[in-house]
């Protein structure tokens, strides 16, 4: 049966252009799209940047441009990423757009009518990078443990948003899976940081000129997550009316690092209630990057770039790289040599191998692979629902180091020559194995298995021999 997936990314700040731990949570939209489109399921996938606020102005100051104009230069900068890595979203949506604005003014103008915007004094700790509020007990040595700097001490007149009214119902929700977060620990994690009591949240800004002004009183703009959340509403063509939720919404799974879990799961699913707007049925974290032992930062000049990644490794390469590196909701550590490493074994040696040693003895034979698939990958569908993209991979990469033993362990060559019967049932058997390998690695490496699929018709419909080029040649 036909289902509706919507997958969602966060949208990712503008201050910089994307790195890989962006690239990892819009390439795993990417792949969970793909595996949904390919079993018939209706799929909307959104991704977009957030372009407003303290932090981005800054960048903008910094760089010596009008706010516009360097947010419209990073936007660019971050589809031009996505194409390089073959990234196919439905829709793209900047927090800058009119039509956004517009919405998120509809909306925030109905929050106030009904009372869950009201105005007082706010006082407390924000860190400007994480554009977010801290607890004294959030700190480390005074510092916020995330950006190693103190947050401000910030105290001004301010809206505020009702958060703490949907404290219990927000437990409820967490607690019972209706809003289910995965993994585990997550989830126990953000439980328990309700369970110590929501307060309600200032949601303007009177010194912040980069943002969306509030329709209600003009010399304050909006809060930037509450500007950033509607996107995954907005994104959809919704016009900010509550209790109307746009075609596909609610989230099947929404995408994110532990970063903004806190925030994802208190602040955006309090605002879906009061607009009376249904809750993501799923939020998925997954681990964080580091680089050679080392948090990635710009400072200490050890970032690694998608688009690097895509110049040594290829757009596949890249894509199976960045995949196979995170293990489900762990942290992974990379490193240039390593990747590469990883490139020479798994995919120049293990694939692609395997794919050029068949494909060169078929030459000979012109076996049409079986369509029959194996029973040996099996728990794919399983292992997809719980978002264990490494896990799957590994499973696959199993399937090609057995069938490189098998090859040398038959020593098919010779075999091919001295029980030509034997011989032959072996390569059809490798042949259907690859195909069902191209099969179930297609949301992962769509080049590459449609480059397995057309070496595998080539040989069959006109037996055409030419040269056979390696799927990944070896660095
Ligand atoms: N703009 C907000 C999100 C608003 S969503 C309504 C934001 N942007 S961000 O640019 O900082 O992106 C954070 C996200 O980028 C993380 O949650 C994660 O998806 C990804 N990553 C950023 N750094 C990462 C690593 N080092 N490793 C893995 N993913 C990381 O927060």
């Amino acid at each position: 049966m036909n289902k509706k997936f919507f997958v969602t990314t966060p949208i990712y700040y503008v201050n910089d252009k994307p790195h890989v731990g962006h690239a990892y949570t819009t390439l795993a939209a990417d792949v969970l799209t793909r595996w949904h489109r390919e079993r018939g399921d209706e799929v909307f996938f959104l991704t977009g940047t957030d372009e407003h606020g303290a932090k981005v102005a800054q960048a903008a100051t910094v760089a010596g441009k009008p706010e516009q104009e360097f947010v419209d230069e990073k936007a660019a900068a971050f589809k031009e990423a996505w194409q390089k890595l073959n990234i196919n979203y439905d829709n793209f949506l900047r927090t800058t757009d009119p039509v956004h604005v517009a919405a998120v003014k509809t909306a925030t103008q109905y929050l106030y009518e009904k009372g869950f915007i009201y105005k007082g004094q706010y006082r407390g700790l924000y860190c400007q990078s994480c554009e977010q509020y801290k607890n004294p007990d959030d700190l480390i040595n005074g510092k916020c443990p995330e950006h190693q700097v103190e947050p401000q001490l910030m105290k001004e007149e301010s809206y505020f948003f009702k958060l703490s009214q949907f404290e219990k119902l927000l437990k409820e929700k967490i607690e019972s899976d209706e809003l289910e977060i995965k993994p585990i620990e997550r989830k126990n994690e953000v439980f328990s940081f309700i369970s110590q009591g929501l307060k309600d949240i200032s949601i303007s800004r009177e010194t912040v000129s980069w943002g969306i002004s509030l329709p209600f009183d003009k010399k304050y703009t909006l809060y930037v997550w509450i500007d950033a959340f509607l996107n995954y509403l907005t994104g959809l063509g919704w016009s900010g009316q509550a209790g109307q939720p746009p075609k596909f919404f609610s989230p099947d799974v929404q995408l994110m690092s532990k970063d903004i879990l806190r925030v994802h799961a208190t602040i955006w699913p309090g605002l879906l209630l009061a607009l009376e707007l249904p809750l993501p049925q799923k939020i998925f974290v997954h681990g964080y990057f580091t680089i050679d032992g080392q948090k990635m930062s710009k400072s200490l000049g050890n970032v690694i770039w998608p688009e690097d990644l895509v110049v040594k490794f290829g757009r596949d390469g890249a894509r199976y790289l960045l995949m196979s590196s995170l293990s489900y909701g762990q942290d992974g550590d990379i490193s240039w040599q390593r990747l590469a490493e990883k490139y020479n074994s798994d995919l120049a040696n293990g694939l692609g191998n395997l794919v050029s040693r068949v494909m060169k003895l078929n030459e000979e034979f012109k076996i049409n692979p079986s369509t029959r698939l194996r029973a040996r990958i099996k728990n794919l569908e399983k292992l997809f629902n719980e978002i264990k993209f490494k896990e799957i991979l590994d499973e696959i990469w199993q399937e090609i180091a057995w069938a490189n033993r098998y090859i040398e362990e038959k020593k098919l060559w010779d075999l091919l020559k001295t029980d030509p019967e034997e011989g032959k049932k072996v390569l059809s058997e490798l042949l259907s194995l690859i195909s069902e390998i191209a099969k179930v690695l297609s949301p992962f490496l769509p080049e590459t298995s449609e480059k397995i699929f057309e070496q595998l018709t080539l040989r069959q419909d006109s037996g055409l021999t030419g040269k056979i080029k390696p799927l990944f040649p070896r660095i």
